[in-house]
């Protein structure tokens, strides 16, 4: 059996099933709501009920105010729905309202997808489980080595299983060392999240994504936010790797081009005469630029005015000039660009 909730002031609606906490609806259908320990402990979750019953669902540390539970407070991550309900509620305006958090996760998966890539993914503890946004990007802290950044490649609304695309760079230790050392169940310390690419949710037009390489895993992240949240604008995805066969998730990919009837997929390939395996492993500045010129030429072709559009880019430092010129010359304002830049490591 499943209920609808209404929150308020804005309005969003999802819905929940019996044996899941309100918060836990929330989150999986991609609302950001205020919540930290996600046990009944700090009181971070707390909504009030205006209309409808819920049941707790365990017994918690954090309480009320007699007069609090008057007016229909409760904590969202220990209450089930009993009823359709409308709560009162303040959710995640923005990045500002999503706190630094440094957790302990362990390692749950290497899953080496190619032969130089591998998606790792990580585990919160059950009552720290991340807060972040879509797009964003964390510090992972491994075995005393400086802490790299790197985007989260997974939904906000799985925030306790968290997934990063690594590619294997000949000579760098970090990426060496998660291929040839990194264990099961290690701990990897990480903290944020930072950085402020992220879905513009007050927009209705229509998206189009463009990744270069790995820079896919904060664009997978954001299209799995807009799947958890239902949106009904098109959106495009532009995917370029400098060779073929470097669309590691193409299934993916092509499973969303399946489901979703908003939903187009072109994956490009570079000119590849650099005979580089990938980006990420070239000292040549010139190979972002030229693939992401040809991002650029596809997206026009499709498009010729982008005057309408939102576009979310991830790519190489340094290759987006020639590229962002040409958009602009079709047309796309430039409050709806939103770039998130690649570092090579
Ligand atoms: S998140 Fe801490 S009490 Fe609910």
């Amino acid at each position: 059996m499943s209920y609808r909730v209404r929150l308020l002031p804005s309005g969003k609606e999802f819905t929940t099933e019996i044996n899941e906490t309100v918060l836990e609806a929330a989150l999986r259908s991609g609302i950001a709501l205020n919540y930290n320990c996600n046990n009944g402990t700090c009181g971070g979750c707390g909504g009030r009920i205006l209309s409808g019953q819920v049941r707790e669902t365990q017994q918690h540390d954090f309480h009320f105010a007699d007069t609090q539970k008057a007016q229909g407070h409760v904590l969202l991550c220990v209450n089930a729905a009993q009823s359709d309900l409308e709560i009162e509620v303040k959710e995640a305006g923005g990045i500002e309202d999503i706190p630094l958090q440094l957790i302990p996760t362990k390692v749950e998966q290497m899953e080496r997808i190619q032969n130089d890539t591998m998606i790792l993914h990580l585990r919160t503890p059950r009552s720290q489980t991340l807060r972040f946004l879509a797009g964003q990007h964390l510090s992972l802290a491994i075995a005393g080595m400086p802490p790299r950044n790197k985007s989260i490649g997974s939904c906000p609304c799985n925030a306790m299983h968290l997934q990063f695309h690594i590619r294997r760079v000949p000579g760098d230790q970090f990426s060496e060392y998660i291929f040839t050392h990194l264990k099961i169940s290690q701990t990897v310390t990480i903290e944020g999240p930072w950085g402020n690419f992220s879905l513009d949710e007050s927009s209705k037009r229509p998206i189009i994504f463009v990744a270069y390489e790995t820079g896919f895993a904060p664009i997978k992240s954001i299209i799995e936010h807009a799947i958890a949240m239902e949106l009904e604008q098109p959106m495009h995805l532009y995917w370029m790797a400098h060779q073929p066969g470097n669309h590691y998730l193409n299934n993916l990919c092509r499973s969303w081009l399946d489901a979703l009837d908003n939903f187009s997929y072109t994956a490009l390939t570079g000119d590849g005469l650099s005979g580089v395996s990938s980006w990420e492993a070239s000292p040549d500045p010139e190979i972002g630029l030229k693939d992401m010129e040809a991002v650029g030429a596809a997206i026009v072709a499709d498009q010729p005015d982008l005057s309408g559009f939102d576009i979310y880019i991830t790519a190489p430092e340094s290759s987006t000039e020639g590229m962002l010129e040409l958009l602009y010359r079709h047309g796309l304002p430039k409050g709806q660009l939103h770039l998130d830049v690649m570092r090579r490591f």
